[in-house]
């Protein structure tokens, strides 16, 4: 029970890996505040997970931000963890990535886990207690690919991001530390392509380019994002934790 009346905020909750690891830390006792886009989904993972907060507030919004950390403190009086899940992703040639494609991807992947981690801070240091943030980066943050420019430029920001503000806590005990999942199984590898892809065609494509010849789960990757905000992690901070099946090996 390594999150035994830990208060929790994870973005991202009514998608795979969001999903996967509210179940995770719940199992573990963790105390849940989720936010996702769609409602209806995240009303379904609050209730699987017996979270005591839940919201489909606009993330990309610093004021929105500020609001949803306060509700928390309001409610359980601390925040112990943060995990930064939510993004979003647009495949595109260079010359065909619009200037709103662009933006929007800014706004979920980099605007969103900033504006919620300088609040989280500011609460964690206020209780003086430590506290982890866990943000969720990707493969694509080390490596580009194409037609992924603004998705890669965006995961590149959430490791830098990530190793500057590791730098600024590290002396309150607030550790920060990424996530960089490979392809898993999740609606986004197979969402946005030209021609549609199916999840067994996409399956395919992976198997023979990793090294452990498959795609990662959502818990798998959700049991990274666990291990690095739990104290099983207490001496990593500034750390990007690939969880690729050796992709990135290559
Ligand atoms: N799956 C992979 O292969 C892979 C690889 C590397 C990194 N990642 C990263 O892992 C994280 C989780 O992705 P996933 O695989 O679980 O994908 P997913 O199932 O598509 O989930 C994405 C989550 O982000 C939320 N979201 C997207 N745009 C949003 C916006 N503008 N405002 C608020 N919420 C928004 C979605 O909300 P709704 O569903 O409610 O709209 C959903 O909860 C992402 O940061 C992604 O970049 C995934």
């Amino acid at each position: 029970m390594r999150f035994k009346d830990k208060v929790i905020l994870l973005t991202g909750a009514s998608g795979g890996i969001g999903k996967a690891t509210a179940k995770c830390m719940a199992q573990e006792g963790g105390l849940l505040a989720l936010v996702g886009r769609d409602p209806h989904r995240t009303r379904e993972v609050a209730g699987q997970t017996g979270a005591f907060y839940h919201s489909t507030a606009d993330i990309t919004r610093s004021e929105t931000c500020g609001q949803i950390i306060q509700e928390i403190v309001a409610a359980r009086g601390r925040l112990d963890v943060l995990i930064n899940n939510a993004g979003a992703i647009v495949r595109a040639d260079i010359c065909d990535t619009t200037d709103e494609q662009w933006r929007s991807i800014m706004a979920i992947n980099v605007d969103a886990p900033f504006f919620l981690a300088r609040q989280a801070v500011q609460v964690m240091r206020n209780c003086g207690k430590g506290g982890a943030i866990v943000n969720v980066s990707s493969i694509n943050g080390f490596v580009g690919r194409e037609t992924l420019v603004a998705y890669s430029t965006s995961k590149g920001a959430v490791i830098q991001m990530t190793q500057s503000m590791a730098l600024d806590c590290a002396k309150d005990n607030i550790r920060v530390n990424a996530v960089c999942p490979g392809a898993t199984d999740t609606p986004m590898p197979f969402s946005q392509h030209e021609n549609p892809v199916t999840r067994e065609q996409m399956a395919q494509v992976w198997k023979e380019k990793i090294p452990l010849q498959r795609m990662g789960t959502p818990e798998e990757i959700a049991r990274s994002i666990a291990f690095l905000a739990s104290s099983d992690a207490g001496y990593l901070t500034g750390t990007s934790l690939m969880v690729d099946g050796g992709f990135t090996c290559q």
